[in-house]
Formats: structure tokens, sequence, C-alpha cells
């Protein structure tokens, strides 16, 4: 019986018949390691379709600039699309909507090619054009990859924003980017509900000093909403009566394909800059590998929504390069049932499903009963992405999904490899991942590098540390899909990543740890960022936000331990002169975190204090509220300049909050 006292230990080899039939080899590390760039450039030319092929492979010559696949010419459009349709494969499935109403949808790669072809048009009739920027406001449904695909055919830079986010998180995206038009939609469903966007939108334009011209709005419910004279137009009234021609132009392989924001260590989100072909070729690449993909039998689904880095490589470039038939999924796994992920795996026979730990952490909580009800015998890779795995949860997945052959029947002898895939926004693609049929899997741990990628683990020097030794998570050599900057921002990239051990290392920002067999463990942030549900939200956000209520001084934030969200944000706050908590205070902040930056920022817990931790120099020891926060002892708060001042704040924690 596999515990979680011995995962460090326990391996999970692939069975024979798996390994046998394995998409990926133990011969690709050696390739890779043997010669990395000649690595990459194979896999770049047999993986992708090129218009010019490139002459040289890496220019770090300006460090730490990169340049990948230099001289190379493409369309990501092209590779995600018209290239299946004409190697004859117009009739495959690429999406199968399941919209959380019960609607569906399908296309197939042939339908999907005139609906990017007849957006492409659209956005060009709109005034786009190559270099600008799009931002895209949307729901889970098939027009968001179809706008996002339009954009790259024209090569117009998208800047995604996730749904969830508000008015205000949204406008200053909208700002740092400069968007020329927003692409939303006047809603989507949410546990039942219309849950809606356009408003947003209105709200976000309705200051004057923005740079959008133009809002195409798609009708996804049946709400009612305001438009803007000259400025909104349906998408149905544009984008359908476009021809289906659209004649694409190469754009070079360092042309900009997206920018995507996500929370740094200040309050203000970094637009991570993405560009063509390199980001391409190891998400193409990665996305074949980690999930052992065979385009012509495979099911592929990828829960996340389309709004963060994973929706952007394994929703959107990965899997449609690779010609995959993937389901898209727009709602809550909650919403009619608590079995609605199961039904979908069941009714869609889907083979590989790519999630992140919270969830499966809330499927065990809602019980094995739920999934046990449904056949999911037709999985044969499952994933995981966006913080550490406890093996817990890998062992539940493993054995309750993974092991699933229908209800009532025996566990497969064989359940399914799981793959835990370590990456970034930053890093485009999966940089630590097993690869299934090849590595013996390992409960919680992500493992190895990725074939062509070089990770360490160093101490604060910067020299690695050794087998059972933990440091800071570092790449060594330059990747394809590495970010080539932070929009309009090269000194900020700099610092963030290049300034602790120069151009040489990549500091990642998170902490890890090398077991005896040299397996690498993540540890989680080193950083003030937090991981929540596997979002990343930077607590220096959250305080600004909280400190733009009326009734703030101060606030800290501090990202505490949670059984099921992983970390869940608890801030501490100062009330300004003349406000007084009337006990509704709590919800009042939390709420207003919410309006401010979205749900996924909403306090757990608010705590209003007389006065935070300050050492004589007014630096707040969030490493105290920490502890605070997750019940544990208060540590050494010997150099605040009110060392008394945190058993006040642990009292009262204690008793408001019951930790
Ligand atoms: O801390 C790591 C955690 O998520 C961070 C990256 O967040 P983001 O850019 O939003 O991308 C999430 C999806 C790729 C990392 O710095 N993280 C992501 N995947 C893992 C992880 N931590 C541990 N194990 C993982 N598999």
């Amino acid at each position: 019986m596999t515990t979680t006292e011995n995962a460090e230990t326990t391996t999970f080899p692939p069975s024979e018949e798996f390994a046998a039939n394995a998409v990926a080899t133990a011969e690709k590390y050696e390739a890779a390691t043997a010669d990395r760039l000649g690595y990459w450039a194979d896999q770049a030319r047999s993986t992708l379709s090129w218009d010019t092929d490139f002459s040289e492979v890496l220019d770090w010559s300006e460090a730490p600039f990169a340049k990948w696949f230099i001289g190379g010419e493409l369309n990501a459009a092209y590779n995600a699309v018209d290239r299946h349709v004409e190697a004859g494969r117009g009739d495959r499935v690429a999406i199968h909507f399941e919209g959380e109403p019960g609607d569906t949808r399908t296309l197939t790669y042939a339908e999907m090619k005139d609906e990017v072809a007849r957006a492409a048009n659209a956005f060009e009739s709109l005034g786009v054009t190559k270099g600008d920027r799009v931002a895209v406001y949307m729901p889970m449904i098939p027009e968001t990859i179809v706008t996002m695909l339009a954009c790259a055919r024209i090569g117009a830079v998208h800047s995604v924003v996730f749904g969830g986010f508000s008015a205000d998180a949204l406008r200053s995206r909208v700002d740092d980017a400069e968007a020329k038009l927003i692409v939303t939609a006047d809603g989507s469903y949410r546990r039942g509900k219309p849950s809606m966007l356009k408003p947003n939108v209105d709200e976000a334009l309705s200051q004057p000093g923005h740079t959008v011209e133009k809002v195409l709005v798609v009708k996804r419910n049946e709400e009612e909403v305001s438009f803007t004279e000259g400025r909104d137009l349906w998408w149905h009234d544009v984008v359908p009566g476009q021809s289906t021609e659209h004649s694409y132009v190469p754009h070079d392989s360092e042309h900009p394909l997206f920018i995507l924001y996500t929370s740094g260590t200040t309050g203000k989100p970094k637009g991570i800059l993405h560009t063509t072909g390199g980001y391409l070729t190891q998400t193409a690449v990665t996305h074949r590998d980690s999930f052992d993909l065979k385009p012509e039998q495979d099911v592929y689904w990828c829960s996340a929504d389309v709004g963060w880095i994973t929706g952007h490589s394994y929703i959107v470039y990965g899997p449609m390069t690779n010609g995959a038939t993937q389901v898209i999924y727009e709602g809550t796994p909650d919403t009619p049932h608590k079995g609605r992920l199961w039904e979908i795996v069941q009714k869609y026979k889907v083979t590989q499903l790519y999630t992140a730990p919270t969830l499966i952490r809330t499927c065990m909580k809602w019980g094995r009963e739920i999934p046990d009800q449904y056949d999911l015998s037709s999985l044969r890779v499952l994933g995981t992405v966006g913080e550490a795995i406890n093996p817990e949860a890998w062992l539940w997945f493993r054995e309750v999904i993974g092991a699933n052959n229908g209800p009532g029947k025996e566990p497969k002898e064989h359940p399914a490899p799981i793959v835990d895939t370590w990456w970034q926004t930053e890093t485009g693609g999966h940089m630590i991942a097993p690869l299934p049929g090849v590595t013996a899997t390992k409960p919680g741990s992500a493992q190895t590098p990725v074939p062509g990628i070089e990770v360490g683990i160093v101490d604060e020097m910067g020299e690695e540390v050794g087998r059972g030794e933990s440091g800071l998570l570092v790449v060594k050599e330059p990747w394809p899909g590495m970010l080539r900057g932070i929009y309009n921002n090269p000194e900020r990239y700099k610092d963030t990543y290049w300034s602790r051990f120069g151009t040489d290392l990549y500091f990642a920002g998170d902490g890890a740890r090398y077991d005896d067999d040299g397996d690498i463990w993540l540890m989680g942030r080193v950083d003030d960022v937090m991981n929540v549900s596997g979002h990343r939200l930077s607590t220096t956000e959250i305080e600004s936000a909280l400190v733009a209520h009326e009734s703030v001084a101060e606030a800290a934030v501090v990202g505490a331990k949670d059984a099921t969200t992983g970390e869940a944000v608890v801030a501490f706050v100062i009330l300004r002169g003349g406000y007084e908590d009337d006990g509704s205070l709590e919800e009042t902040l939390r709420n207003h975190v919410r309006a401010e930056i979205g749900p996924i920022a909403k306090p757990r817990n608010v705590l209003i204090v007389p006065e935070l931790p300050k050492t004589r120099s007014g630096k707040i020891m969030r490493r105290l509220l920490k502890n605070v926060a997750n019940g544990d002892e208060v540590g050494d708060a010997s150099t605040l300049a009110d060392p008394t001042i945190m058993e006040k704040i642990a009292e009262d924690m204690r008793t408001k909050h019951g930790s």
C-alpha cells in the first residue's frame, strides 16, 4: 500500500504496454543533452510548418533578451488550423464545447479555419493591423479561441484578461497594453446564473484617456446589455458575413504573439511578452510529449480557463498546433451537480485530463462516490499544474480517477500515469515534468526537467546544492518558450529575473529541493507572491486594494495554508482615525477586494488590528503575521518596535477566526 509517508521513495514505472507505444522516448533526453540547440532546431522543424526556415537557433548576445530561430518566418494560426485542413484532416473535431447550461457545439478543423478567417477579416475591417494590441475579456467559449487565433493570423498581439477580473483590473491591463479593440461577450453562465462581462467593460472605459476604439461583443446569454453608439458592435453583426478566405502573412519568428499579465511582487501586474516561433515550438512539443498525444484517436481536456497561461499554451497553441481534438467547458465543476467533470469525461471519452491540484482536493472532499458512478476508463494520462500536488491528492487522483474502469468494475491494473508539470507564465511551456511511458512517476514530485531544459537548485550564492538539499530554483540555459520581456518595461524584466544571479541563471521565484534520487520537489514561492487555487496573486496588489478603501490606513496581506486552495489570503488592517468596526467592516473589506481585483483575490479573513508588526526601521514583518494566520507559534518578535503587538494580534486571530 502506498502511503504519503513513503511517497518520496515510491515510484510507479510505466506499464510495458504504455512504454512500448509511448510518443516520447528516453532517447529524447540523450539527444537534448548531447546537443541542446540542435535538439530544439529539430523539434522546431519537425513539429511546425515554417514559411522560411531559420538560419540560427539562438541569439543570446544581448542577454537577457533572447532571440530564437532567427530568420525563420511562420504563422501561428496557419500552424494551428489551416495546415491540418490542407493535410486532409479538416473533418477532425477541433473543439467539443460544453456550455454550463448543457448546450453544446462541435467545431471541426475545417470549421475553425473558416471561423478564424472570418474573424481575421472582421478585425481588419475594424482597423486592426499587425502589431496592434487586442484585449480579450471572454468566457470559455469557442469564439475566444477563434479571436486569439485571428489576432495571431494578422499579427495583432492579444492580451487576454481573465473574465473573473474586475473593471479596474481590466482597465489597468488595457491601458498598459494600449489596446485598440476589446473583444468580449455580454456574459456567460456561472453556477447556473448569468454572469456578466460587458458591464465591466463599460465601467472600465467610462473614464476617458484610454486607447480603445471598438468593442466587439459576442452574444452568449439572454441578459440586456447597454451599447455605446459608434464604439460597440455585436460579433454576430460583424463576423459571420465576412469571407472565409483570408490569406495570411508569415511573421518573423520573434514577432510578438501575445501579452499576458501576471502578478509580481509589486502592485502593478507585469505584461509578460511571448513571441511566435520559440513559444509555439515549446508548447507543441511539450503538449505532445508530456501528454503522450496521439491526435488521431485522443480527446484531450484541459480544465483551465483561457485567461491564464495554461489556457494559452495547453488549450490554444499547443493542442491546436498538434491537431488535437479537445473539450472546452464553460462552467464550474459543481453545476448542476458535483459529478459534472466526470460526466463530461464519460460523455466525450476523454483520454487526457489536465487539471489543478486544488480541484482534485475539492473532489476528494466531495467523496469518491461521485466519480465512482461514472465510466472514466478512457482516461490514459492525467496532468496537474499550478501548484505542488500533495502526495495524498496525487494518490487519490491515481487510484480514484486513473484506475477507474467503470462503475462496479475492477480497477485498472495499470492506472493512467500522472504528470505533475512545473512551469510559469514566464516560461511559456512545461519545464519540469515526467514523461509518460518513460519516467517512473513519484507522488508529489515534478521530478525532472523536460528534454532540452536545464534547471538547477542553487543556494544564495548561485552554487548548486546537493541531493537532499533545498534552495532556489533556477533555469540555467535560455529556452525557446521563455518570455521575451515585460511589455514596455525592460528594466523590470532584468530586475525581476536576471539580477539575483546575473544573466547566467533565470530566477524563477520558487523554492525547491532535490530528494535522495535527485528528483525535484517544488516548495512554493520565495517572494511576496501567493498561490491561491493555482492562481498567482501579489500581496502588494491586495494591500493596495485595501488601502484604497476609505476606512483603511494600512494593510498587510499574507498567504496562509489552506487545505483546499493551497494558500488563502489573510489580511491585517489598521483603520483610519474616525473609523470604527461596527461588526460588518471585515465583510465590507473582503467584498471591496473582490470588487477591486476579482473574486479570486477575496481574502478568507480580514483582521482589524490596532498596529502592524514593524521593525524599528518601519518594515512590516509579514513572516510573523503568516505564522499567526497559520495558527503557528508567533516566532521571534524581538526586533519589533513594539514586541507586545504580536501577542494581541495572535489572540484576536484565535478568538475571531479560530486559528
Ligand atoms: O510557484 C509556481 C507555481 O505557480 C507559479 C507560476 O504561476 P503562473 O505563472 O500563474 O503559472 C501557473 C501555470 C503554469 C510557479 O512559480 N506552480 C506552477 N506549477 C507548479 C507550481 N508549483 C509546484 N508544482 C507545479 N507543478
